[in-house]
């Protein structure tokens, strides 16, 4: 909870700014009060009215009105505060934050202010990897501002990548974190699987799946958010690895079997990876030839290792909590229930893949969690809020167990 903190919300002009509206209406439910600041160009997407509306006080733009500067010097704007949140952090303001520019009330009161600031970016993927924004960034990280995302995925302006501004759930968890030190899994180890593996059948195909490893890195970044330890193993994916945790790249089911096991002993493990059921039972040294008026060959297939089932065996090594995911297209609960019996594990996020759910590769995630005291539906969220959540359900109920270490 945030029960009396004061964020100061700062404004900028990017597409994203409409999902500040929802970000002050979360703050407030957690007990925060949020004063906002609207550059120029944010008042291009939001109204000072929407702001105000929400946040039920009023909306500070303009550096020069007389009004308020006797009502509340920009300098008292920042001391007033116990957060300052730029959100949308465009890539103009990051170079302003970065330059010390004080051209107007938003950067001014973010080169006056001595207070922590979070930025969460939100600019055009083209826009967040030049060489003069990563240089801002690293400038502005080494000075101390804390950021949060950007996120990858579909952009407003068709364009793919990183640049999507967090979810507004994600940015209230990264100000708790932040403003209260609410890390509740401080000192407990986690290990997240993501992505699909990849089963070669020559040197140059391969047997594999559409998962894109978003959710599975969603869960890994929350989890570290809430203070955990954690390894993310991945199979190859289109994303750039997070920050703040540790990340083992694999191919096959077997090397990242291989590598979760030589991740030791974990408080918990999330199987977010859409582990191929099957490889090659006989890869071929060198690239298979067509030959002429020849039969295709025949694919024979082997099993892979079930990594969600070896995690979960019973023993000393055994992590105290084992989440696995159900991927499915249709009787998606009984078959999730079914699942987690014959795997052994403690819950099971079930979702349905199907085509038409836009799941795999999409943004968004339906899901429910399927624990011993039942099924939970959850509402359809974007995949950062459905990791949030459950990293959130994790830590409750890591809190009421005994850490890895105490358990080897
Ligand atoms: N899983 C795993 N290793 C495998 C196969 C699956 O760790 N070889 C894990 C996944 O990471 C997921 C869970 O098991 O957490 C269920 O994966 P899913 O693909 O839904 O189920 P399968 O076991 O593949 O069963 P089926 O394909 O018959 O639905």
């Amino acid at each position: 909870m945030l029960n009396g903190k004061r964020i100061l919300l700062i404004v900028a002009g990017g597409i994203a700014a409409f999902k500040s509206l929802e970000l002050i209406r979360r703050l407030r439910e957690r007990g925060a009060s949020v004063r906002c600041v609207l550059t120029a160009s944010g008042a291009r997407f939001v109204t000072p009215l929407s702001l105000q509306a929400l946040s039920e006080d009023r909306v500070y733009s303009d550096m020069f009105s007389l009004t308020d500067e006797s009502e509340m010097g920009h300098i008292q704007l920042s001391r007033d505060a116990d957060l300052l949140v730029v959100a949308p952090a465009t890539a103009n303001i990051l170079a302003r934050m970065a330059a010390g520019l004080a051209d107007d009330l938003a950067a001014t009161v973010l080169l006056a202010t001595d207070k922590p600031v979070l930025a969460a970016p939100a600019m055009n993927v083209r826009m967040w990897t030049h060489a003069a924004t990563v240089a801002n960034v690293e400038t502005l990280k080494k000075r101390g501002v804390t950021f949060i995302g950007p996120n990858d995925g579909a952009m407003a302006c068709n364009e793919h990548g990183p640049g999507r501004m967090s979810e507004p759930e994600e940015i209230v968890a990264a100000i708790e974190a932040m403003l209260t030190q609410n890390r509740p899994l401080a000192g407990k180890r986690a290990l997240v699987t993501a992505g699909p593996t990849r089963e070669a059948i020559d040197p140059v195909r391969y047997i594999s799946n559409h998962s894109s490893g978003k959710q599975g890195q969603a869960i890994a970044s929350a989890l570290a958010r809430l203070g955990a330890d954690v390894t993310l193993v991945s199979g190859p994916v289109a994303l750039a690895d997070p920050p703040g945790l540790r990340v083992v790249h694999v191919e096959s089911a077997d090397q990242m079997l291989a590598a979760c096991l030589a991740a030791g002993a974990v408080d918990v493990a999330v199987c977010a990876a859409a582990v191929a059921d099957w490889k090659s039972g006989r890869p071929a040294a060198a690239k298979i030839k067509k030959k002429q008026g020849a039969a295709p060959p025949a694919l024979e297939l082997a099993p892979n290792p079930d990594i969600l089932a070896t995690l979960s065996k019973p023993g000393a090594k055994r992590p105290a909590l084992v989440v696995g995911f159900a991927a499915e297209t249709e009787n998606l609960v009984a078959n999730a229930l079914d699942k987690r019996k014959r795997k052994g594990c403690d819950w099971i996020v079930a979702n349905d893949v199907s085509p038409a759910t836009g799941t795999f590769g999409g943004e968004r995630n339906t899901v429910h969690l399927i624990s011993d005291k039942g099924v939970e539906d959850w509402p359809t969220m974007p995949k950062e809020e459905v990791a949030v959540r459950l990293a959130e359900r994790i830590a409750g109920h890591l809190g009421r167990t005994r850490p890895a270490a105490a358990a080897e």
